[in-house]
């Protein structure tokens, strides 16, 4: 099984995606590129950074009607990503036309149980959902194990229910990492990069503890050490 950090680059334009990457010379890393910078550059910019060797995970959380994500998987195959991701709020039925859409593209396909950015709170009182965070994140794992999907997105502390539940081989990504010292910002469920590999996570998805940092390089080296 491959393990390895992720940068979340969260960025608005390629300006400011390519002095970032330039600290990093000519590198090849994992990057995740969300909505803000897809949306404002679109499709030639995932073109690219493939080109130049990296490995893109595209974070759009599709979250439509089957037939819509079918068919927008299929598009998004095109561009030779190497991980992509749905909601897993979408249902078996949803996530199993992403993964007829992605076909044969070798594409990891992963759902997002719930974002680290919901606590047990919001769960139950503006969502209504009454399982408890751990039990809602690992039916929503074994639905998109069940559809065919190769991993989830979860926090630190899911990692290893997960694993148990839907084996090893299933990938389980893990936004919400911070340097020791850093703020925990918009998250509720927060873990260190060590803290990740402990709890036995196949990634770690690192942003503002990499880029807003005095200095991104040396972060993300100590992701590294820590992780790996
Ligand atoms: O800066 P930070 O490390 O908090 O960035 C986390 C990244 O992980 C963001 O790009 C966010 O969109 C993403 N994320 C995710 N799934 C979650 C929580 C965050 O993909 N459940």
């Amino acid at each position: 099984m491959d393990r390895g950090v992720i940068i979340a680059c969260d960025f608005s334009s390629r300006g400011e995606l390519e002095e970032f990457l330039w600290m990093f010379g000519g590198r090849s890393l994992f990057l995740k590129v969300g909505m803000e910078l897809f949306y404002s550059e679109g499709p030639d910019l995932v073109r690219k950074l493939k080109e130049r060797g990296h490995s893109i995970f595209l974070d759009l959380k599709l979250h439509d009607i089957p037939n819509t994500v079918m068919r927008t998987m299929k598009v998004l195959s095109a561009l030779r990503i190497d991980m992509c991701n749905v909601h897993g709020a979408g249902a078996v039925t949803m996530m199993r036309a992403a993964r007829e859409g992605a076909g044969d593209s070798g594409i990891k396909l992963l759902a997002v149980t719930q974002l680290t950015s919901i606590s047990e709170k919001q769960l139950r009182d503006e969502l209504l959902i009454d399982g408890g965070m751990e039990d809602t994140v690992l039916k929503y794992g074994i639905n998109a194990w069940e559809a065919g999907l190769d991993g989830v997105v979860c926090s630190t502390w899911e990692a290893e229910g997960i694993h148990r539940t839907c084996g090893q081989d299933f990938i389980t990504v893990v936004p919400g990492i911070r340097l020791r010292e850093d703020l925990t910002d918009d998250h509720s469920r927060v873990a260190t990069p060590e803290e990740a590999r402990k709890q036995g996570a196949d990634y770690i998805v690192v942003g503002r503890s990499i880029t807003k940092a005095n200095d991104p390089v040396r972060a993300y080296e100590r992701c590294l050490k820590e992780f790996l």
